[in-house]
């Protein structure tokens, strides 16, 4: 794919789109053995029917190669007690796992304890773009519990907080 030369500074997209508030996750995978793990905020939902999501994993992340090579993986979505998680899972270099008593899903990926979703995706399809690979997901399984949500906002953690005064959920 050729792309025009970016009149936009590196830095200056990745603290504009900082604007836009997300939530965090954790993408795990285990590919021969290993169990692989890393903090994402590039999570989206694609498609309702069929489920599809996708994930920007930047080019020389261990974990995407893990995924694509597995062709599976879960998206942990994180509860506002789980910023150290997050954090953890952010480290480059370190075995994310260290210390933490690994939990497995119904489809032997490993899973974060907790945490406010799981969902359980095939790797559907892979696209490069720009420095970032993008990984479709085909969704297989999900659950979901309560609880407060981990955002992202400003390059920083924050809590989102749902309206008192909202008169009804909003589902798309
Ligand atoms: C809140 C937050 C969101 C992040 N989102 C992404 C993301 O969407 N894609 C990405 O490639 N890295 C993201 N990162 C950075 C990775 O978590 C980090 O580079 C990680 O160490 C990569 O691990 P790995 O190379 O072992 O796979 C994020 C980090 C934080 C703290």
């Amino acid at each position: 794919m050729t792309m025009a030369p970016a009149s936009v500074d590196p830095s200056v997209m990745r603290r504009t789109m900082g604007r836009f508030a997300t939530g965090v996750a954790v993408i795990t995978t285990e590919f021969e053995g290993e169990p692989h793990g890393m903090t994402v905020n590039s999570l989206t939902s694609v498609s309702l029917d069929p489920p599809l999501l996708l994930v920007c994993f930047t080019h020389g992340a261990r974990s995407s190669d893990a995924v694509i090579a597995a062709g599976r993986f879960a998206v942990n979505v994180l509860s506002s007690r789980q910023e150290a998680i997050a954090m953890r899972f952010a480290k480059r270099g370190e075995d994310h796992f260290a210390g933490l008593g690994l939990e497995y899903d119904g489809h032997r990926v490993p899973v974060v304890p907790r945490a406010l979703a799981h969902l359980d995706c095939d790797v559907e399809r892979v696209l490069d773009a720009g420095d970032h690979t993008v990984v479709f997901g085909a969704v297989r399984d999900v659950c979901s519990r309560e609880g407060d949500p981990l955002g992202f906002f400003r390059g920083q953690f924050s809590s989102i907080v749902p309206h008192d005064s909202e008169p009804e959920h909003w589902f798309f």
